[in-house]
């Protein structure tokens, strides 16, 4: 058969708080999975090079004030705007490592106050993850590691509260790490479940919708 031609590519999610590693991992990743040979892009959400993104980023920057669900709508929108070519790039069998996705969307809203329902509804259809890899780290610790940059949502009480909504989304599927190991060694660790990953999508694993 030709099965290699057919198979696709993985959806890979990492997420956690603020300064918990997601994005020099996602740069391993990529390296690693390119390395081996397989088709692969780094993605990131909020994806600012977009007339939505460029909204998202003026916010973040504390350059323009949204309503809450406002801002919220704009991060599902900054997703719903890459999801036909998400879906295109995955079917021609590129693996995609994306950094922060709908579970940063609804645990920073929710950490606001927002309804959680509410803040998932937007997402219903995206296209669901095949692997999320959770950065988990304490909030205390991640701050610490030379302070944020001073985005709207860098700050430690906030945090706190986005890693408790963070735990709630969470389901048995997630793989968390502690992040506060060593860097190689969070590496090591996300490398051997990102390859299973990639595996198990070339076998023939379908893609689904969120939300579960
Ligand atoms: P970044 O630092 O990974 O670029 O993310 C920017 C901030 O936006 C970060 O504090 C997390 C937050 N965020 C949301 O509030 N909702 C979302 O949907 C996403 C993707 C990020």
């Amino acid at each position: 058969s030709n099965r290699h031609n057919e198979a696709r590519g993985a959806l890979i999610v990492l997420e956690g708080l603020d300064r918990s590693g997601k994005t020099s991992q996602s740069g391993r990743l990529l390296s690693y999975l390119a390395g081996l040979g397989y088709p692969v892009e780094s993605w990131r959400f909020p994806d600012r090079d977009t007339s939505v993104g460029q909204m998202i980023s003026s916010y973040l920057s504390n350059q323009s004030q949204l309503d809450d669900h406002t801002i919220h709508l704009l991060f599902s929108a900054n997703r719903w705007e890459k999801r036909s070519l998400m879906e295109a790039k995955l079917k021609s069998g590129t693996s995609l490592i994306v950094d922060r996705y709908s579970y940063s969307g609804v645990a920073f809203s929710a950490a606001k106050g927002l309804d959680i329902e509410w803040c998932k509804a937007p997402e219903v259809g995206l296209l669901a993850p095949d692997l999320v890899a959770y950065l988990d780290i304490p909030p205390e610790k991640a701050a610490e590691r030379g302070g944020y940059g001073g985005e709207r949502y860098e700050q430690l009480e906030f945090q706190k509260n986005v890693a408790h909504h963070y735990k709630m989304l969470s389901d048995a599927s997630w793989k968390m790490i502690d992040a506060c190991l060593p860097m190689e060694d969070v590496e090591k660790q996300l490398k051997e479940m990102v390859l299973d990953c990639v595996t198990s999508c070339q076998k023939g694993k379908s893609i689904s919708q969120l939300w579960l």
